[in-house]
């Protein structure tokens, strides 16, 4: 006679989402530790998750425009817009943290610093802002470099919106659809044209277009609170990372990801 398999534990909450590996994870390195070291890492591991869950989103966004369903795309990116909302939300904690706070375990980040996220780089990405140097800092073979690299050759949430586009009618020329997908998105008079027209005649693509404006805006303002903390937290210093601190990420700011939906804003 055969015995009936040991019957497995009951999942509870804490072995369903691994509590006790996740409240492993935070492992100050200041002696004492400082206070408010927890905090600092904390909220890095709480954006980095934010930051999978968008890349999770934005894959899907791009899914479902490439199905030719706009509606479940434009859900989702609602869904990636309310995930923006709270990690630009999210700095209003990071800034009760006072310059000499942070002073009292910044050097023991070494050159570490938030310019090595190889996922926020990811949602530049897929965002159209590729530069090669981003994905060969990271080590071949590193899950890192493998995503970075998997994203370098795929097409952008843009690509996607014009491909979609075109199949939805519209004359998009074969010079926007074919363009090399790892160049810097530039703005297309042709493309513009053709927002235009959406705009004018088409109010279910014109609120597409408004949910890609919320998310380029969301990205930048998300990018100008982090150079006020910044700059609020340790002045004109340079960065951990190497840079000239908060000189270098004013350089990051004002630049659009999807420039021609600006652009039309001054003809509509
Ligand atoms: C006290 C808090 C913080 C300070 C003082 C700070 C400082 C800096 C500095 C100076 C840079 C420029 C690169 C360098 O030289 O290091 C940078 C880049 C960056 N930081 Fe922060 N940071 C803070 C918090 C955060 C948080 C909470 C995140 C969330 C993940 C973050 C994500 C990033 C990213 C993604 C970059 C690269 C931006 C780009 O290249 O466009 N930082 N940070």
């Amino acid at each position: 006679m055969s015995e009936d398999p040991p019957a497995s534990p009951a999942v509870t909450y804490g072995s369903y989402l691994q509590v006790d590996a996740l409240l492993d994870l935070q492992q100050p390195r200041s002696q004492g530790p400082e206070h408010d070291e927890i905090l600092f890492i904390v909220i890095h591991q709480v954006y980095e998750l934010w930051f999978k869950q968008m890349l999770h989103e934005l894959d899907r966004a791009v899914a479902l425009l490439t199905q030719n369903d706009a509606s479940r795309a434009q859900h989702t990116l609602k869904r990636i817009l309310t995930i923006l909302k709270v990690m630009v939300a999210q700095l209003d904690i990071l800034e009760t943290m006072t310059p000499l706070e942070f002073l009292s375990f910044r050097s023991r980040l070494e050159a570490a610093s938030g310019f090595q996220s190889d996922q926020f780089r990811q949602i530049e990405f897929v965002l159209g802002a590729k530069a090669r140097g981003a994905v060969e800092r990271f080590g071949a073979g590193t899950r890192a470099r493998e995503a970075l690299e998997r994203r370098w050759a795929e097409p952008t949430i843009w690509d996607a919106f014009l491909a979609y586009l075109s199949r939805n009618g519209y004359e998009v020329p074969a010079a926007q659809l074919n363009r090399d997908r790892t160049a810097a998105i530039e703005p297309s008079p042709e493309v513009q044209r053709i927002l235009i027209e959406i705009y004018r005649r088409d109010p279910v693509h014109s609120e597409l277009c408004e949910r890609l404006v919320d998310l380029d805006e969301g990205i930048q303002e998300w990018r100008y609170r982090h150079v006020k903390m910044v700059q609020r937290t340790i002045g004109m210093k340079r960065g951990t990372g190497g840079s000239s601190g908060a000189r270098y990420l004013e350089t990051t700011l004002g630049r659009p990801a999807f420039p021609d939906l600006w652009e039309i804003r001054s003809s509509l």
